[in-house]
């Protein structure tokens, strides 16, 4: 059994040339930046911000928002180097096929949707959060069985997906529109924040900067991260391990700067403008999020922030009630970005997959009408707005960020083995420093999933489980890979 075979970079590229699975070359260094801050900028800064100042970090979550931005810069390099290189729909999972094989691409490519699908229906319950409190404040109140703290259908979550899988489907130039004008909106009101927010800063409230560690409530065990279990630490929130703990969660807030390289195929010059892409989204959004958390625990102090929108109720609490309602609409307009490009992600990467055989192959037929995967388009949307409508938002998030790390550490691994097994290549963009800066790579997104809960960590290993059984049930016996080594007819292939 060759479950190691690889799929030629070559080969890759080739495959994006076939007339009937092949993706319109439209978008540039710009639109990509514009996804990137499209997607990057969501839940983590409009809700997660708050949350974890008040519970496990204090102002100090400043500090939390620049080790993550560390530990992303660092993968973001790798994936530079890889978009550079192989541009072709899939991102991690493509890179992985062309260095470590088609099952640890597999084993990639079914990690991913724990990023992109149950992000997207996980962002699209925080966008219906923010819009039923946007109705309240008109005075229109959505019944509690379709909306707000517990619903039985979560129904403007299901509405959200709804409408952007038909804004994907119908085409990507399209959504780049849709997105530019959302981010505009979504950037301005970031900037309201933290330059209004600069008037209502009181020094007093950054003291302490680093609150004193405070041991959690025992009998928390499976919410305690892993590591201090490992070790047998009495679990803390607050004081510098609060830092890190509290950098694994807000790493969601820079969720999606990978996700820019799965649009590298429609790119007009890939080699040159992923890497930009990648790179100049993550070092605006890095860059906002200091600025904006510096800000809020600056406004208020950080044991009175609110959890649901902290943003917002930050300048309800300083006497601003109408910035505070200017905030909520970008926070739609923002959460609304994130939800469209987390779904094109997964489109394009579960594209990729069934390309290769390892999914059926018939829904990777790109519509002659619109230039986009439609059929798939349409399947993933409908299985995330199941999703939407019934996920609750907390936990999953934390599935979201172990699922993300570990395709972090995987591309990182790969740059280093494309290095040695195919020194050949042409790369347009090289990650400085390899292999130091790879390993460093991998050993900080390790770092980072230790500090998540324990009941993330055997959640996602039953997902796995799951993937492992379905590539041995379906896509080994109908990979392309696998017929291309028994040398089927060419038609065949
Ligand atoms: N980074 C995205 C967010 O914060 C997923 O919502």
């Amino acid at each position: 059994m060759d479950i190691f075979r690889t799929k030629s970079v070559e080969q890759s590229i080739r495959d994006t040339e076939a007339p009937e699975h092949q993706l319109r070359k439209r978008l540039t260094a710009v639109d990509l930046t514009v996804f990137g801050i499209g997607v990057i900028v969501g839940t983590g800064i409009f809700v997660l911000t708050g949350q974890v100042a008040k519970t496990m970090a204090g102002p100090a979550v400043a500090i939390s928002f620049v080790v993550a931005g560390v530990v992303c810069g660092l993968a973001a390099l790798c994936y530079a180097e890889f978009a550079s290189t192989i541009p072709v729909a899939g991102s991690a999972y493509t890179f992985s096929f062309a260095t470590l094989g088609e099952f640890p691409a597999w084993i990639i490519g079914w990690d991913l949707m724990l990023e992109l699908a149950l992000a997207a229906a996980v962002v699209s319950v925080g966008w219906s959060g923010y819009f039923a409190s946007m109705l309240e404040s008109v005075g229109v109140h959505l019944p509690a069985a379709l909306a707000g703290d517990d619903p039985v259908v979560n129904l403007p979550a299901v509405l959200i997906v709804l409408l952007l899988t038909i804004v994907l489907a119908v085409g990507i130039k399209l959504s780049s529109r849709v997105n530019l004008t959302l981010v505009i909106v979504k950037i301005a009101v970031v900037l309201l924040v933290i330059v209004a927010g600069l008037f209502f800063v009181k020094g007093q409230n950054y003291s302490p900067f680093i609150p004193e560690p405070v041991p959690l409530p025992p009998g928390q065990g499976m919410e305690a991260p892993l590591i201090q279990v490992m070790f047998g630490i009495t679990p803390v929130a607050f004081g510098v391990i609060g830092i890190f703990s509290a950098a694994a969660i807000v790493f969601f807030a820079f969720i999606g700067f990978d996700i820019v390289a799965t649009a590298s195929e429609e790119t007009i010059h890939p080699q040159r403008d992923v890497p930009r892409g990648i790179l100049g989204s993550l070092a605006i959004c890095t860059a906002l999020y200091v600025a904006v958390s510096v800000v809020v625990t600056g406004m208020q102090r950080y044991s009175e922030l609110s959890t649901a929108a902290p943003l917002s109720d930050a300048f309800t609490a300083v006497g601003y009630p109408w910035l505070a309602t200017i905030i909520s609409v970008g926070a739609i307009a923002g959460l609304t970005t994130v939800v469209l490009v987390l779904l094109l992600g997964q489109t394009r990467v579960m594209f990729a997959m069934c390309r290769d055989g390892l999914l059926p192959r018939s829904l990777a037929k790109v519509s002659p009408h619109y230039g986009t995967p439609a059929r798939l388009t349409v399947i993933i949307g409908l299985v995330t707005m199941a999703l939407a409508g019934f996920v609750s938002f907390g936990e999953l998030a934390e599935l979201v960020n172990i699922g993300t790390l570990f395709a972090f550490v995987v591309v990182s691994i790969g740059v280093v083995v494309l290095r040695r097994t195919r020194p050949d290549l042409e790369r347009a963009f090289r990650a400085p420093l390899v292999p130091v800066l790879p390993i460093v790579s991998v050993l900080a997104c390790v770092y980072l999933m230790l500090n998540l809960p324990v009941q993330t960590w055997i959640r996602f290993v039953v997902w796995m489980a799951i993937g492992l059984v379905l590539y041995f049930a379906y896509g080994y016996w109908n990979s392309r890979a696998a017929r291309r080594a028994t040398h089927l007819p060419k038609a065949d292939l």
